[in-house]
């Protein structure tokens, strides 16, 4: 059996049925329209424009340098290849580092078609989620590792791995919620931190490197491609073209991996 891409948008109250019902979700990030009309055929429902395209489409080693103008665009491109998928959208280092700031940007980024804005934080970004949401701009919160942080973090690591932080960051989760946020991405975190942190939660979590308990999964469209300069991409993600002879293949086997829980697999996630 295959999954029958939708033919309405998906908005977030389609994302919270799925949660009710414990029907997982497919997310990408896409940078481009020709992908990202393929991805809607395939059955992605959520598109991020993430600002991981610092790194895989402008070469950086972060994503700090990526700037509200190189979001705007990609989303512009985004934009006119969907068909229907909600539209996320990064905002990029310090684009929130001020209430002032975060409502500018925030504007700037709904007004160029996004459905929802990406917000790197825990406790930091508690203002900011709850000012955003209050005035109708929905926000997935973004924890674990943090790539905007990455000079203070010291390198791409897996966190939480300390049982010690657990309650701390189950905390900041469930205060997250309460201030508004709409969906919680978790990226790099082991799997019992994942499950403890989303039965914690009613809103949905989208997973990257934090294993099977989330509700969706996202992946950087470059990695599901095996497109990579790494000489070893991290373990978490997996090449779905390999074993698919075209693009199309690749996203909606990537998506029916998803639907019917058999990626991540254990090979990928961190206990
Ligand atoms: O920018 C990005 O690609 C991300 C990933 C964690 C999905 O935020």
């Amino acid at each position: 059996m295959s999954i029958q891409p939708s033919t309405k948008p998906i908005s977030l109250q389609t994302i919270r049925n799925h949660k009710a019902k414990g029907e997982k979700f497919a997310a990408l990030t896409s940078y481009e329209a020709t992908i990202s009309s393929m991805m809607c055929d395939a059955g992605v429902e959520i598109i991020l424009v993430g600002d991981s395209l610092g790194m895989v489409i402008q070469g950086h080693d972060s994503t700090v340098p990526v700037s509200m103008e190189d979001i705007l665009y990609h989303l512009r491109c985004v934009k006119s290849g969907n068909k229907g998928a909600h539209l996320m959208a990064d905002m990029p280092f310090m684009s929130y580092a001020t209430e002032q700031l975060a409502y500018e940007n925030a504007t700037r980024l709904m007004q160029a078609g996004a459905n929802s804005v990406k917000v790197e934080g825990g406790e930091v970004i508690l203002k900011t989620t709850e000012l955003l949401s209050q005035r109708g701009i929905p926000v997935c919160a973004h924890m674990g590792l943090t790539p905007q942080s990455i000079n203070r973090i010291g390198g791409f690591f897996v966190q939480g791995r300390d049982p010690s932080s657990h309650s701390k960051m189950i905390d900041e989760a469930k205060s997250l919620e309460n201030a508004g946020a709409e969906l919680l991405l978790l990226e790099c975190i082991p799997i019992d931190l994942t499950k403890k942190i989303t039965d914690a939660l009613s809103i949905p979590t989208i997973g990257i490197g934090a294993g099977a308990y989330t509700d969706g999964q996202i992946m950087v469209v470059h990695d599901l491609l095996g497109v990579s300069c790494l000489e070893k991409p991290p373990k978490f993600i997996k090449n779905f073209l390999e074993d698919n002879n075209s693009i199309a293949g690749a996203l909606t086997a990537y998506v029916n991996a998803v639907k019917f829980s058999e990626f991540p697999a254990q090979e990928h996630w961190f206990e």
